[in-house]
């Protein structure tokens, strides 16, 4: 009997230690906010607690987004004589557990970052070595959302490094959403599935168009580039685990134009939509196109199937995606510095995609066509479909099935 027990309290310790990542989380794209692209590694309590107020004020909570992740610099620069984490002392002055509470107070949910190396990005106390006292501080607080990163780790192996941290969350039996920010260098997505919700696909997006901004041995990449740098790997995101496009730039000193075709392509490529514009002082236009609720349904779609480029024709590129109950959602995106004219003939396209099996059929099936952006009927798809589309703007449309 007693060895009986022994053995089940050594079966009980190592399903312990060989974690899962938590299930029944994120299983559609994950959205919400995060610190970094507006405010670096300057943020504080003031700051947090305003972005909160303004998440539920300007209708943002109730559109979507959810997930409100301070980025780096959040910490003080050493850990405390247990060797744990706490907040910068004049950034929080009441701690992070208070901050959290607040998050929560709103009806949102808290996010924090750090990463594997033994320094974040910004110098900060990583976390090698220290996974799960980390992992533990964070549920304690009442994190629900753990963004780590890949600075500093020399000679770790990624896929390891990741797991060892899904694990340490794991044995803290809170529910964690893991985010990993491994920036693609090691083919996430072929791994990922197992360890984390969502990862990202690239270095840092930057808020251009198309441009690559060089900082020596890493670079910044442009919305058109970080869309053109995988382009075979939406077989691998589904619900629970997502291709990470990065933060969005909506906001950022795009034109509107920009902002939506930004907006458009991140929802119809099923990525996590996190803002990461200062939402407090954001023009009503850009709060409008963030929290356009077709676009965002078109994200949030339960079948959780990556969009792709259906075709491109005189600097009009044009992205189709699958949707719940036969519909199909289709991105017009105008790559011209100038305005075009869009005639779109659906009998003679396949809509379709051989990697989900799904196809539109539309010899056969005629479907109503919803114009998001506009909220307009565009009439039905048994005559073509004529329209101008403005310079780097979007023609967002909903087939709906009949
Ligand atoms: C890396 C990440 C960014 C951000 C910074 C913080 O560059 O890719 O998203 O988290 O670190 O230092």
């Amino acid at each position: 009997m007693k060895r009986l027990l022994i053995l089940s309290l050594m079966v009980f310790a190592i399903s312990l230690v060989n974690g899962q990542k938590s299930e029944n989380l994120a299983l559609t794209p994950p959205m919400g906010w995060n610190s970094w692209n507006t405010f670096g590694c300057d943020i504080n309590e003031e700051l947090i607690k305003g972005i909160a107020d303004a998440m539920v004020e300007r209708g943002l909570r109730d559109a979507g987004y959810e997930y409100l992740v301070l980025d780096d610099g959040w910490m003080a620069m050493e850990r405390d004589e247990n060797g744990r984490l706490y907040g910068d002392t004049i950034k929080f002055p009441n701690g992070m557990k208070a901050l959290g509470d607040y998050i929560h107070s709103k009806g949102l949910k808290f996010g924090i970052y750090n990463c594997a190396g033994f320094k974040t990005c910004a110098g900060y106390p990583g976390s090698r070595g220290y996974e799960y006292i980390d992992a533990q501080t964070y549920a304690d607080w009442g994190v629900d959302f753990l963004k780590y990163d890949w600075c500093n780790t020399e000679k770790l192996n990624a896929e390891g490094a990741y797991l060892t941290m899904r694990d340490a969350l794991y044995a803290t039996g809170r529910p964690i959403v893991f985010s990993i920010c491994e920036w693609g260098d090691s083919n996430p997505w072929k791994w990922g599935k197992e360890i984390g919700h969502l990862w990202r696909v690239s270095g840092d997006i930057i808020n251009c168009w198309n441009c690559e901004v060089g900082h020596g041995s890493w670079s910044s990449w442009g919305i058109w580039k970080i869309i053109n740098m995988r382009t075979d790997i939406r077989k691998y995101a589904g619900p629970g685990h997502w291709n990470d496009l990065d933060m969005m730039e909506v906001g950022n000193d795009l034109t509107d134009a920009e902002n939506r075709s930004h907006f458009a392509m991140w929802s119809i490529l099923a990525s996590p939509l996190i803002m990461g514009n200062d939402i407090r002082s954001a023009t009503p236009k850009t709060i409008e196109t963030l929290s356009n609720e077709g676009v965002v349904a078109v994200n949030q779609d339960s079948l959780g199937i990556q969009g792709f480029r259906f075709s491109d024709e005189y600097g009009i590129e044009t992205w189709i995606k699958p949707l719940i109950n036969g519909d199909w959602a289709i991105v017009f995106v105008n790559m011209n510095d100038k305005e075009v004219k869009l005639y779109f003939d659906w009998l003679k396209h396949d809509i379709g995609d051989d990697v989900s099996q799904k196809f539109a059929k539309l010899k056969y099936n005629t479907y109503q066509i919803q114009d998001l952006f506009n909220n307009k009927d565009l009439g039905d798809t048994s005559t073509p479909l004529n329209a101008r589309i403005g310079q780097h703007d979007v023609l967002m449309i909903r087939l709906n099935k009949q």
